[in-house]
């Protein structure tokens, strides 16, 4: 049976929250995970002391759902968000939320709202944000002993301005968004928060967004405000390896998608003045996708990166773009187990 739509401008919606019918909740006390409730409410009860709000006590997720060219619903890689969330617990001493809890929870909340789940070809999808919050009380700065795993979806369209499109970055030296040793590699909020400044800077310069050098020598590229750093040149993927960056999901398939285009791929630290030799650079994530970059300025320096002189995305970022949206939306085949079917 299919179901009618909910009234929305599709084609113009952008990346900001939607309200939806349902979200699921699941609870953790006394050592283990509850049964999954459904819920319609957008509020959640909150004890005043919770760990999540004095001390960041919280992980979230990124990842979406797409209508796929044959009217199927499929998400994206849920087992890999699983997986970072399992390490973002590890990392903030809350529970690890299992995978098939996990994944069973995401494909509830997207069957719930199916209506919210954009139309093929609209150029808007649904975005899914699992959240995982210390909700017991305490004073001290201790893990809390309760806790609150839930997911919301929203509509979303692009994230950057035009979508698949090149945009200009700032490099913003003056302020660290992370730490070597610190809580980069986690999808924790306090990371976020902590880009803010940053973030506002780059934007009230024309931005499109902030990007980061790594904290401690300012001598090696790290990533984007909320997206990971791929070069091209000579046939050749290049991104960071970096203590301090999110291990994207988006970066990891592109890696694989790149290799089986026939390009090479390195994974390595990547300095500053290498940025002048890349023919391409794009920025990428569940949110961004594939922004292609049209130049890094480097606000403090002056100096500017330019790869897209002509301003339009070059060769392989559209091969890339391409290659993985089709597998996202079922126009390729899914030969890496990517794809979990809404139906299965
Ligand atoms: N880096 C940061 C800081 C992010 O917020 C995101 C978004 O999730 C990414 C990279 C891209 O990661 P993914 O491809 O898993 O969405
Ligand atoms: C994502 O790409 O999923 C993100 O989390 C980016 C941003 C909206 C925080």
């Amino acid at each position: 049976m299919t179901m009618e739509k909910a009234n929305l401008d599709w084609s113009n919606i952008g990346f900001g929250y939607i309200k939806t019918d349902y979200n699921v909740r699941c609870y953790y006390r006394n050592g283990q995970w509850g049964a999954i409730e459904v819920s319609s409410d957008e509020n959640i009860p909150l004890h005043m002391a919770a760990t999540c709000l004095h001390y960041g006590q919280e992980a979230f997720e990124g990842l979406k759902a797409f209508t796929g060219k044959d009217g199927r619903i499929r998400i994206f890689r849920a087992e890999a968000n699983a997986e970072r969330m399992q390490a973002t617990s590890d990392a903030t001493l809350m529970p690890r939320v299992p995978t098939e809890l996990f994944v069973e929870m995401v494909k509830r909340v997207v069957k719930l709202n199916e209506r919210f789940v954009p139309p093929y070809g609209s150029g808007a999808v649904l975005y899914i944000r699992p959240l995982l919050i210390g909700t017991g009380a305490q004073l001290g700065v201790h893990p809390a002993s309760e806790y609150l795993f839930l997911i919301l979806v929203s509509p979303v369209g692009p994230y950057f301005k035009g979508g698949f499109a090149v945009t200009p970055y700032a490099i913003i030296r003056q302020y660290d968004r992370t730490a070597p040793l610190g809580m980069g590699s986690f999808k924790v909020g306090g990371n976020y928060a902590a880009s803010l400044r940053a973030n506002k800077m780059a934007h009230d310069l024309g931005y499109s967004c902030e990007f980061y050098l790594d904290s401690k020598e300012k001598k090696y590229i790290d990533e984007a405000g909320a997206a990971n750093f791929f070069g091209i040149k000579n046939d050749t993927y290049v991104t960071p390896a970096s203590t301090s960056i999110l291990p994207s999901v988006t970066n990891d398939s592109l890696q694989r998608v790149a290799r089986d285009l026939g390009m090479k791929v390195e994974k390595r630290r990547i300095p500053l003045e290498e940025l002048e030799t890349f023919e391409e650079a794009g920025a990428c994530g569940t949110a961004a996708v594939i922004s292609p970059i049209e130049r890094i300025d480097d606000i403090e320096t002056g100096k500017s990166y330019v790869f897209a002189k002509d301003g339009k995305p070059g060769p392989w970022s559209r091969h890339l773009y391409d290659a993985i949206t089709a597998i996202q939306f079922g126009e390729a085949e899914d030969k890496y187990g990517w794809i979990t079917m809404l139906e299965d």
